[in-house]
């Protein structure tokens, strides 16, 4: 068996109730000037737990994420200059994986010289000596337990990552109820971004049993619990089930990582704007089917893990999987093709050329991917 390395929040804390907390892990912290970044809709729910941190001494700043977009870096350069001049001991990010992103940047950038463009790319953060806590408002992008943050480089139009052990929360307080308010479409679009986390994880080269845990049972999480949480927002058992799955999938971001549905997807949020975890659901059973002759057995494990029956077949096992993820992600409302999104044909060798440039991500795939094999994925689902 092959080495791994698990880094991980050192405090996660799961429960209905817990998100109003984060002012008292600060003062547990021994921490006083807090940066409190979240959006709009939030804000009102946050106005209790915000008044009775400036009662017990508190020194807050805060800082409205309110980008439809995901965050690219001169929406990161205006609050990381806040940031820099309060100075803060802890940061506080509340909101979807957008905001937990920025506000685990703004915690590792906010002393030192480093900007993001210096940090592109895996282990180039110097370090970070404040305080980071994160509060997931959807389920999920994992970003509240992984070590990674992505950002669009303005510079040349390419969203990048950034992968680094300084960007794992101090605390995850992971509260379903924080996701009872979010919409129909983003549960459905987010909870297929956790199915992917945990699919490309469990599939992946570098595959590892030490994370195959976690990924099953977000697998089996989110296909047991997704349509639920998109039907009824306020049920609090398929709640629950997503936020585990989303944090399940964060956990396999830092030792293992996506694959070739994440590479596939950075064309189609980058050029037509799609949202991180509609790219994701969209080709997700394209590339199963892609990937799944590089190991049927697991493949086939993938749909026992949802609870489908064996089928005494690998192959017609592994099959009913993927189309099992396919009638869940259509349930939920998710379309189908990537014309009925916009996608013309002519712009899908642009979309494979921006595919094979996530090379960190492809190198992770179980097959080889070529850009002829991007093309025809794209193909398949227009
Ligand atoms: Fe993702």
């Amino acid at each position: 068996m092959r080495s791994i390395e698990l880094i991980q929040p050192k405090h996660i804390i799961f429960g209905a109730g817990y998100a109003q907390d984060w002012a008292n892990i600060v003062l547990a912290g021994k921490k006083q000037r807090v940066l409190l970044l979240s959006t709009h809709p939030l804000w009102a729910v946050l106005e209790k737990s915000i008044g009775n941190a400036r009662e017990k001494g508190l020194e807050l700043l805060c800082l409205d994420y309110s980008w439809r977009a995901e965050p690219d870096t001169e929406i990161f350069e205006n609050l990381h200059r806040q940031s820099k001049d309060f100075g803060p001991q802890a940061i506080v990010a509340i909101g979807g994986g957008s905001v937990l992103d920025v506000g685990k940047l703004l915690a590792a950038l906010s002393s030192g010289t480093q900007k993001p463009s210096d940090v592109f790319g895996k282990n180039l953060l110097d370090s970070r000596d404040n305080l980071l806590i994160c509060v997931p408002t959807t389920a999920g992008t994992g970003s509240e337990v992984s070590p990674n943050a992505i950002l669009f480089d303005l510079r040349d139009g390419e969203k990048k990552g950034i992968i680094s052990p300084w960007l794992i929360p101090d605390t995850a307080l992971i509260d379903p109820e924080m996701t009872f308010s979010l919409p129909p479409k983003l549960t459905a679009e987010t909870g297929m971004d956790a199915l992917c986390h945990c699919i490309e994880a469990y599939t992946n080269k570098y595959a590892h049993p030490a994370v195959d845990l976690y990924a099953l049972k977000g697998i089996e999480y989110v296909y047991k619990n997704l349509k639920t949480a998109v039907k009824e927002g306020n049920n609090i058992e398929a709640r629950s089930a997503m936020a585990l799955a989303s944090m399940y999938g964060g956990l396999c971001l830092g030792p293992v990582n996506t694959s070739a549905v994440h590479a596939l997807s950075y064309g189609l949020a980058g050029k037509y704007h799609f949202s991180h975890g509609l790219a994701n659901a969209v080709l997700l059973p394209a590339v199963m089917l892609f990937n799944m002759e590089a190991d049927l057995e697991k493949n086939a494990r993938i749909a026992l893990a949802m609870g489908l029956p064996d089928k005494g077949d690998l192959r017609a096992t592994a099959r009913s999987g993927i189309k099992a993820i396919q009638e869940l992600s259509r349930d939920c409302g998710i379309p189908q093709s990537l014309s009925s999104l916009g996608v013309k044909r002519e712009d899908l060798p642009q979309l494979a050329d921006m595919a094979m440039n996530v090379k960190r991500l492809l190198n992770n795939n179980p097959r080889e991917l070529e850009w002829k094999d991007a093309l025809s994925i794209y193909q398949s689902i227009l």
